[in-house]
């Protein structure tokens, strides 16, 4: 199957590009690079051993989909492109508002048009707000969300079900994702953001490197078994899997369904920190600081439904998200 993704050398992207193409898909990228590097087109084609069509543009810009929808018949698309970060959206409204969603508006535009109705959207697990209780079931209400990201995702979510609504020939998965750590057993692509990060191991990785000096723990006063934060990390390669999974499915039905995609296990910041030194033999040296606004104490997923429907399970444990993490970037950092 020839398959689109948007922001496909983005880091959830690029991975999902490599099980794609394992798979014997065929891949189209379109990406405006505006946080990530050309050059990751390069690498998926040099683990994978295939080459892949990319296309430099704005999903936004109806002109450069209309150009790969009539240069190629795509069968189906997976929707990464997306301002992502928690804490810029609270600065910057208005940019990711106009960028998240005009970017799916244009592409399912684009999509009805050409008669592609196959889509597997990248939400996310902060559509779920401030669970009542965890694990966190599909079902459980949405919102309210705590930050404009969050929001966009909520919002798409209910723009594709009216899409759906108006049109039943239509296939959709709303992948929600919780938290995607590691990178390729390659140490060709994963996770290094140039800026100070603000996720949990990104940080962890440059204060290891010695990048940064030391970790700032957001709180350890929260209701929880050492009282700091508890997420549910999943290997970047593992999400990149339940991708292809929500690909064949969303390619034999018609609908609309949401699937969580984690591992069903919790992880506080210290189990993750002291895991990391642990596997890597490293230092990471840590102060406590007072909560960060916004986060929640607690939230991991109930996994059922997408072993049930998706035929999907995360594989890989902490310590192997924590060895792939520190391999990527000390790789990278020999080169
Ligand atoms: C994890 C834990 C922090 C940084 C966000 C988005 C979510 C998804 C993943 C896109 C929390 C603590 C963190 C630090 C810390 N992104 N922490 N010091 O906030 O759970 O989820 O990123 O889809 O949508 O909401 O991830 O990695 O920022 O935080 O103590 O320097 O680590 O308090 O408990 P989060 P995170």
């Amino acid at each position: 199957m020839k398959i689109l993704v948007t922001g496909g050398t983005g880091f959830i992207g690029s991975h999902t590009c490599v099980e794609l193409l394992n798979e014997g898909n065929e891949v189209v990228i379109i990406d405006n690079l505006y946080n990530s590097q050309a050059d990751v087109v390069e690498k998926i084609e040099e683990i994978t051993k295939k080459s892949v069509k990319f296309y430099e543009g704005d999903c936004c810009d109806e002109a450069v989909l209309e150009k790969i929808f009539s240069d190629h018949n795509i069968d189906a698309v997976i929707h990464f492109a997306g301002y992502k970060a928690v804490g810029e959206s609270v600065q910057k409204p208005i940019m990711y508002y106009e960028n998240n969603l005009m970017s799916t508006l244009a592409l399912c535009k684009v999509m009805a048009k050409y008669g592609c109705k196959k889509l597997v959207f990248s939400s996310s697990a902060t559509v779920y707000g401030n669970p009542n209780s965890v694990p966190i079931h599909e079902d459980f209400p949405l919102g309210p969300t705590t930050n404009p990201y969050g929001t966009t995702k909520l919002m798409i979510e209910q723009i594709l079900r009216d899409v759906f609504v108006s049109d039943d020939q239509w296939s959709i998965a709303l992948l929600r994702y919780f938290n995607p750590i590691g990178a390729h057993d390659s140490g060709l692509i994963g996770e290094n953001p140039n800026d100070i990060p603000n996720n949990l191991m990104p940080y962890i990785v440059k204060v290891a490197n010695k990048e940064l000096p030391v970790l700032h723990v957001f709180g350890n006063d929260y209701d929880t078994h050492d009282g700091t934060g508890v997420r549910d990390y999943i290997h970047v390669v593992d999400l990149a899997k339940g991708h292809v999974n929500a690909v064949a499915k969303v390619l034999k039905d018609t609908g609309v369904d949401a699937y969580n995609l984690g591992t069903g296990n919790g992880y506080s910041v210290l189990d993750v920190v002291e895991t990391f030194k642990r596997v890597n033999n490293v230092d990471v040296p840590y102060q406590v600081d007072p909560r960060r606004p916004g986060d929640i104490a607690e939230c991991f997923a109930s996994t059922d439904k997408a072993l049930k429907e998706l035929g999907w399970k995360a594989e890989k444990g902490l310590e192997e998200m924590c060895k792939d993490a520190w391999s990527y970037v000390s790789k990278v950092k020999k080169v």
